[in-house]
């Protein structure tokens, strides 16, 4: 074992980006490490877990739910309370094959790029109007004035919520996400902060997907909820639990993660001016450039699995019940596959990355966050040519997700 010198289970260490150092020092020298879990901002101390940081062990980690279950323990770093963990070990994102194969199966066709397609006009009027609000305005917070809300109005699509209610989804998602960050923590009456993953710490949001679910049973929208709840040809549809931890999910998978890729992508542009140059002179380079951005900053930076039987990897023991954390966010950054890996490069050819996951879990919303980037890039880039800095940004407080809460601009006003 080495002395990193670097935590990877506290928040506080991503406030500075991603340790892409120490990542790169355990892919080399320690690729299987032993991470402990010491008390943290008023959160108890944990068991420990083993952080996976290269690319192939990564892939090897998430093609092998036999060995690496999503189910077990569910896929945050944080073991559950245990009356949780009931509850969470039935969504979609944390089932094991074949459980999860018939959820998928059922879900995944309201998320086909024919489906998804029929987005496009909409997200492109909503990421012109997001522009069009701060263009006269000459400076914004990009983060909370340009990239928040176009997710949350998609989302609000594909899912059938009624516009004026996706700010809902929004301060569900920021408590979700946001639990290690002093912005978003809620605590109880004892002062201890509160887990938002659980049915009683989101009692409104079950309630409100409740009250969605009866909605759309008396009158069926032309949405993926609706879609769900009734059977389709094949007679699949789900249950009203999986339906409220659908709800949930998508909630949460569909905003944050897109609301951290774009400003996160538009500070990699910032930062390499050359690149940027490089995009505005080629479009056919966007989307390529996109891929990179994802690969580049990693919005949702690991995942969780806990070892189902007993199994050795690189010479580690790995015993069954142990914490094993794949490192999305260090396996993007693996020189074996990315050639230079601190570089950004629109050009790059990065299919490879695992931004989006790998294995039976790979994203389900991987091409509907690529188009709403893309189209939000296209306004962006062409309206406000100019943007540039205007103050230090702030990041999210999270060992999830890499987060940039706000992030001050200024452009020529138009
Ligand atoms: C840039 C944007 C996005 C990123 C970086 C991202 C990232 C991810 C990652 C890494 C996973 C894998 C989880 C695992 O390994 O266990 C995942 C799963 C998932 N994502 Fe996304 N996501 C994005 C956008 C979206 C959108 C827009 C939606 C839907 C509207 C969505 C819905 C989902 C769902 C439902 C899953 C669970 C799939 C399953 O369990 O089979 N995501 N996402």
């Amino acid at each position: 074992m080495i002395e990193l010198g670097v935590d990877l289970y506290d928040p506080r260490t991503y406030l500075r980006g991603l340790p892409l150092e120490a990542f790169c020092r355990l892919r080399h020298e320690c690729p299987i490490y032993w991470q402990e879990e010491s008390a943290i901002l008023d959160w108890p101390a944990g068991p420990g877990y083993w952080a996976i940081t290269r690319h192939a062990d990564v892939d090897f980690v998430n093609r092998n739910h036999q060995l690496f279950s999503s189910n077990l323990g569910a896929t945050q770093i944080r073991d559950p309370q245990p009356e949780d963990l009931e509850f969470q070990r039935k969504m979609m994102l944390n089932l094991d094959p074949p459980a999860h194969s018939r959820l998928r199966r059922i879900v995944s066709k309201a998320f086909t790029p024919r489906n998804v397609g029929r987005l496009e006009v909409g997200i492109r009027e909503r990421a012109r109007a997001a522009v069009d609000r701060v263009a006269p305005l000459g400076r914004c917070d990009f983060a909370q004035d340009l990239s928040a809300d176009l997710p949350l109005w998609t989302l609000a699509d594909v899912m059938g919520v009624p516009a004026e209610d996706r700010k809902l989804l929004f301060h569900w998602a920021n408590r979700v996400i946001g639990f290690q960050d002093p912005e978003y923590a809620q605590y109880d009456e004892q002062g201890r902060p509160i887990d938002p993953r659980s049915r009683r710490a989101l009692a409104d949001m079950f309630a409100y997907a409740h009250a969605l679910a009866a909605a759309k049973r008396r009158r069926p929208g032309d949405d993926i909820l609706t879609t769900l709840l009734f059977a389709d040809a094949d007679g699949e549809k789900v249950t009203d639990e999986e339906f409220e931890n659908f709800f949930f999910l998508l909630s949460v998978a569909g905003n944050e993660t897109l609301r951290n890729a774009i400003p996160g992508g538009m500070l990699a542009l910032l930062q390499h001016p050359a690149e940027r140059r490089r995009l505005a002179a080629d479009a056919s380079l966007l989307a390529p450039a996109i891929e990179e951005m994802l690969r580049f900053v990693s919005p949702v930076m690991c995942f969780r699995r806990t070892a189902a039987r007993d199994s050795e990897l690189h010479g580690v023991k790995i015993r069954a019940g142990d914490k094993v954390v794949v490192y999305y966010a260090s396996a993007n950054h693996d020189e074996t596959i990315f050639p230079a890996p601190e570089r950004f490069d629109v050009g790059r050819d990065g299919a490879d990355h695992f931004a989006f996951g790998i294995g039976p879990h790979f994203c389900l919303g991987a091409f509907l966050g690529r188009l709403e980037m893309r189209i939000f890039f296209e306004e962006l880039l062409s309206r406000l040519p100019d943007l540039e800095l205007d103050g230090a940004i702030e990041r999210l407080q999270s060992n999830f997700q890499s987060g940039i809460k706000h992030m001050p601009v200024r452009f020529t006003p138009s």
